[in-house]
């Protein structure tokens, strides 16, 4: 039996960095509004690139770090709500662009779990012996998708692509997963107005370009994400006392320390990244995981235990239990 190994990351992020004093040069916000209750105080912000884009870097980033031929990627595995195109996939684009003609590639939409259920989904590929080398990269263009002159919901968000580059191994790296959805309250955080209107109907609702009911997405990340991990925990007969670090969605800091308070576990074992990039969706987890190898924090090979949990719109959730 082969299952897949993290041998390789990269990142990448626009240059442009936007400071929460930026955002209230055009809308009534400040600093100590948006920093006391998100722990968010810069966000990088395209100002041209699009999601392909910044996944192309990084995917190149994660080429030139591991020293892999792109001929020999067989998977490449984008999760990303802000694709460039409804078709083609983001991950075409970039297999594409890297030249990785042996690959077959495809999207993943589940939002900002959408690296966890990526990296699952690899892990079925590795373990039907049907892929080797895959590149599994989040990213996404949130700026593209605000509404710039809704306050509530246009400060949290950023752009930012990153990845891992994950390949055949004889032993198991992902020790636990348990991933969910739940629809039954999908519009209570959603992004983009895709009505029909055409010559043969329209759609009778209208939606704005994006909601977010804050309080319930707090509630629901808050109630969900300490159940997921202590699922994987007790799959893995471990507790968090193994656990080297917890990497969660960079939602916002009050969610984070809300999960490490109803898990007992200190908030200095949580990375956190979102003050300096703010919540990037998909591609939050993959960058601090970045940062965190730049860092020397988690080596491969370690066999250090990494808990990895994402939760968002849909409702998706979902947490990894990796040794690395
Ligand atoms: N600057 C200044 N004031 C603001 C801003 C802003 N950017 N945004 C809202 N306000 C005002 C509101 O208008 C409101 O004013 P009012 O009382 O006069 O009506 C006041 O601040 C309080 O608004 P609340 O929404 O009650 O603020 P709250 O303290 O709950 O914090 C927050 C809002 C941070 C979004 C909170 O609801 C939260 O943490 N939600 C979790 C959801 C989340 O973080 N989602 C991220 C994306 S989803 C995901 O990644 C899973």
């Amino acid at each position: 039996m082969f299952y897949g190994k993290i041998s390789g990351f990269g990142s990448y992020h626009p240059s442009l960095k936007v400071h929460n004093n930026d955002l209230s040069e055009f809308m009534e916000t400040d600093d100590e509004w948006i920093y006391s209750r998100t722990g968010i105080r810069n966000r990088y912000i395209s100002n041209g690139e699009n999601t392909s884009d910044i996944c192309y870097k990084a995917a190149l980033d994660i080429i030139e770090n591991t020293k892999i031929d792109p001929l020999n990627i067989d998977l490449i595995i984008v999760a990303t709500v802000t694709p460039d195109f409804a078709t083609p996939s983001v991950a075409c684009m970039v297999q594409g662009k890297i030249g990785a003609t042996n690959a077959f590639a495809f999207d993943i939409s589940a939002a900002c779990s959408g690296f966890i259920y990526a990296l699952s989904v690899c892990e079925k590929y590795m373990m039907s012996g049907s892929c080797k080398n895959a590149l599994v990269i989040g990213g996404e263009t949130m700026s593209r998708e605000m509404d710039w002159s809704d306050r509530t919901t246009s400060v949290l968000f950023g752009d930012a692509a990153a990845g891992v580059l994950v390949t055949k191994d004889d032993k198991k790296h992902i020790l636990a997963e348990d991933l969910h959805s739940d629809g039954t309250n999908c519009l209570d955080l959603y992004i983009g107005n895709n009505k029909i209107d055409t010559p043969f109907g329209k759609s009778e609702e209208e939606y704005q370009k994006v909601y977010m009911n804050g309080r319930n997405v707090f509630e629901f990340a808050i109630r969900n994400a300490p159940k997921s991990i202590s699922k994987v925990l007790e799959n893995a007969n471990l507790t968090a006392e193994d656990i080297a670090f917890f990497v969660p969605h960079q939602a916002n800091k009050r969610i984070v320390d809300g999960i490490s308070k109803k898990m007992k576990v200190g908030i200095d074992k949580f990375q956190m990244n979102m003050e300096e990039y703010g919540n990037t969706s998909g591609a939050s987890i993959p960058t601090v995981l970045c940062e965190m190898y730049q860092k020397g924090l988690i080596k491969i090979d370690s066999s250090d235990k990494i808990v990895m949990t994402g939760f968002g719109a849909g409702f998706t959730w979902g947490t990894i239990l990796l040794e690395i």
